[in-house]
């Protein structure tokens, strides 16, 4: 295929958008928790097993959705079929009200950590500091305890930042940001990793608790019924951590996708932001295996006891690593804080703009006055995760909108493309545009892939009914997770309530290209 200069250049465009959209804090800061929670190597089978069964046939999916009506998520989905709008609205709301909120407040975590990198404030004990000093963290969910002024400082900026990148529409800016920041966080990630193979203790924690899979703990067809349980939740989180690093179920590649051009390599793309993304997380995950080995080793305990696991452990494992390196520890401790805040920042953007550009196309407001309420609403949403209570809240939130709500919307929509529109179509549609998708991808989206969603949603479920999530009280999983994700399933109705101005669910054409449109 002949393509003019000017397509190419969009689609650079359009793929380090959906590349800074994918990469996130999601690739350092849960990816680290997730792998070291469920047993590092026992957790990148699963992982990967998503990728392929999940992450890569619903990108396209979602891709090809896009760009095939040219809408945002609801308009979408709409016109689909009217009666599925209030998918195309549960994405973004659960995004942005169940995910943004606290994703602002660990960007602003990271800020505080720029600074603290100056001095190298945390000292020898990070976790100690973390806790103790950073966070002043309360007993349990129920005691909020006061908001943490300085990082409430840092969120509130967060939030400017955002409001300033959309308000003024920079995103150009941003691309170029995500041009630099984008090898300069791979770099400065694999001086890490180097540096820590030099550690004592640290091929331990590489070769045998990452790069070595335990069956075991994966079995969901043990007959032993606590070890199914236990690996069906490292199942639904490796599935989890699929959605949320792809930046899929999110609404989000639907609307970038509808900004590019008539022909676009939807496939090629697909597959070099999902390659890209999760090889990154993986390469990331050396450094943390290697640090906490290292950890182990010096304390002379076994790796599991070295460290608390948790939310928290890219702020204590980094900034040990920061601390051990040879030379120059606050520039490069400055250096990686800043390409995380801009990481973080890059996906916050992207989902304001996505859930702006939902509401502009189904209410005609004016986009800068979008912009400017949806930021302060994030702000003031974001305040009760910058209490001292904050990680704990943020835990369940976190916990049960990824698992339910971002899962969820990815089956729906494989059901959608899988038994109403059919994925031929769509196939079709996405294969004249560049690289052909193989007609593997039909069976996936209509039996593989939501059967394996179901199911996963089940041992999710089952996992939690049996004992709660982390040990939190069950009024507290209630609450901040049952009751959170109601209250996006109200939003989301209310939302898709108002009907549409007839002539906006009709596709519109682009000339010359209907020959492609089925
Ligand atoms: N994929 C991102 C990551 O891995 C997560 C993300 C994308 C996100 N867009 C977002 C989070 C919008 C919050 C809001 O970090």
């Amino acid at each position: 295929m002949q393509e003019t200069r000017e397509t190419w250049q969009s689609n650079i465009g359009f793929l380090m958008a959906a590349i800074g959209s994918a990469i996130g804090l999601g690739n350092i800061w849960r990816f680290s928790y997730m792998a070291h929670e469920h047993g590092g190597g026992a957790f990148l089978v699963p992982y990967l097993t998503a990728l392929l069964v999940a992450g890569i046939p619903i990108m396209l999916l979602e891709y090809g959705i896009g760009h095939r009506e040219k809408a945002s998520s609801p308009l979408a989905l709409a016109r689909i079929h009217r009666r599925f709008e209030g998918l195309g609205w549960w994405m973004p709301v659960v995004a942005m009200f169940g995910i943004m909120l606290y994703y602002s407040v660990i960007i602003g975590w990271c800020a505080n950590y720029l600074v603290y990198s100056f001095t190298l404030a945390w000292g020898d004990n990070p976790q100690d500091f973390f806790f103790n000093h950073f966070l002043q963290l309360s007993e349990s969910a129920a005691a909020w305890g006061g908001i943490r002024p300085s990082i409430l400082l840092a969120t509130a900026l967060v939030w400017l930042a955002c409001w300033l990148i959309c308000f003024r529409d920079i995103r150009h800016g941003i691309e170029k940001a995500a041009k630099l920041f984008m090898p300069l966080l791979l770099i400065l990630t694999a001086i890490m990793v180097v540096w820590t193979f030099t550690l004592e203790g640290a091929r331990e924690g590489i070769f045998n608790h990452y790069l070595n899979p335990d069956w075991s703990k994966i079995n969901f067809l043990s007959a032993d019924p606590e070890a199914r349980v236990a690996a069906g939740r490292v199942w639904a989180a490796a599935f989890g951590q699929i959605f949320f690093t792809l930046s899929l179920g999110f609404g989000i590649m639907i609307t970038y996708a509808s900004y590019l051009p008539a022909k676009a390599n939807l496939a090629r793309n697909a597959v070099i932001t999902a390659t890209a993304n999760c090889a990154y997380s993986i390469f990331a995950g050396l450094a943390v295996f290697g640090i906490v080995g290292f950890m182990a080793h010096s304390q002379g305990v076994g790796f599991a006891e070295a460290i608390k696991g948790g939310p928290q452990l890219a702020f204590v494992v980094y900034p040990q690593a920061i601390s051990l390196l040879p030379d120059f520890n606050a520039l490069f401790g400055v250096l990686f804080f800043l390409v995380l805040v801009i990481a973080g920042l890059t996906s916050g953007v992207s989902l304001i703009e996505a859930f702006s550009c939902a509401l502009t196309d189904k209410f005609d407001w004016p986009r800068k006055r979008v912009v400017s309420v949806l930021c302060l609403l994030g702000l003031l949403g974001s305040l009760i995760f910058t209490t001292r209570a904050g990680l704990y809240l943020l835990d369940i939130t976190d916990h049960f909108i990824t698992s339910y709500g971002l899962v969820l919307g990815g089956l729906l929509q494989c059901l959608i493309v899988g038994w109403f529109i059919g994925p031929e179509k769509l196939r079709r549609h996405i294969s004249r545009l560049g690289s052909r998708v193989p007609t593997a991808w039909n069976l996936f989206i209509r039996y593989l892939t939501p059967l394996a969603l179901g199911i996963l949603l089940l041992m999710a479920l089952y996992g939690d009914l049996t004992a709660n999530y982390s040990g939190y009280a069950t009024r507290h999983l209630l609450l901040y997770g049952l009751g959170w994700l109601l209250c996006c399933l109200a939003v989301a109705i209310v939302l898709s309530r108002k009907p549409w101005r007839a002539a906006k669910l009709k596709r519109r054409h682009r000339p010359g290209e209907d020959e492609l449109l089925v």
